[in-house]
């Protein structure tokens, strides 16, 4: 694959992680150097899932996201556009239900979940607007939206190391620890691009969702929106 453009279609999106498939769990982790697991943990606390409650886990590649809510005693769904990724899931965690599917076109009717949630997925979503409107026709009146994405930090001399980090080291440790190093440079162009904080607010407030807020994890590394489906 040749350099990783930010102007992808879908199918260019799904090629890309099935390229990284293989080694995503482990890559992830180290890449960021274990606070993966913080903030899947806290994306869990966030959607405040009860025993027997009905969540989908969109952009759910391997699962990972996935098995983190399932902690909860709900019933989980996951749904992602590469086959790739579904199928390491599926070999190395059979317990959890992995669909194909894609964000702006639910196999799922109408008000089917409780809540919705995406962890590192909206940002690679290409139309990211239309993916927030399917979610909330998926979730059912009352019902809860959490995204998990990379955000902008709020500290401006960390912001600066961050961006450092970001754009000069991770390609680097992509390299030695992805299969696929190219997936890491558009991993990292796609976060800078990406809205701030507020920005993504607006997005989501755009898409139908109320009481939009969010919370900021690691500095504003990652953000943690959360909203309410309109009743
Ligand atoms: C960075 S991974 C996140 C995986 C997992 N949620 C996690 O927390 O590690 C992003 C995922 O978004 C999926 N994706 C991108 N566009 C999609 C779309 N339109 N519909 C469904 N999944 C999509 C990719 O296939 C990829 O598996």
């Amino acid at each position: 694959m040749g350099r990783a453009s930010l102007d992808k279609q879908p199918h260019e999106v799904a090629a890309m992680f099935d390229g990284v498939a293989a080694r995503y769990d482990r890559t992830n982790t180290i890449l960021s150097v274990g606070l993966d697991r913080t903030w899947r943990r806290a994306t869990r606390h966030a959607l405040g899932l009860r025993p027997g409650q009905r969540c989908l886990d969109l952009a759910a590649g391997t699962g990972v996201s996935t098995g983190e809510l399932a902690r909860s005693g709900a019933y989980l769904v996951g749904a992602d556009l590469s086959l790739g990724m579904l199928g390491v899931g599926r070999r190395t965690r059979p317990d959890t239900v992995l669909l194909a599917g894609d964000a702006v076109a639910l196999p799922f009717a109408d008000g089917a979940f409780d809540a919705v949630t995406i962890s590192f997925g909206l940002r690679n979503v290409v139309n990211p607007l239309a993916a927030l409107k399917e979610m909330a026709r998926v979730t059912r009146p009352g019902g809860r939206l959490v995204v998990c994405e990379f955000s902008a930090p709020v500290n401006r001399a960390f912001r600066r190391v961050y961006l450092g980090y970001l754009m000069r080291a991770l390609p680097g440790l992509a390299r030695r620890v992805s299969s696929n190093p190219e997936a890491y440079v558009y991993l990292a162009e796609s976060i800078r691009a990406w809205p701030d904080q507020a920005g993504l607010a607006t997005l989501v407030q755009k898409a139908g969702w109320t009481e939009v807020s969010w919370r900021n994890l690691t500095g504003g590394i990652v953000a943690l929106h959360r909203a309410v489906r309109a009743r």
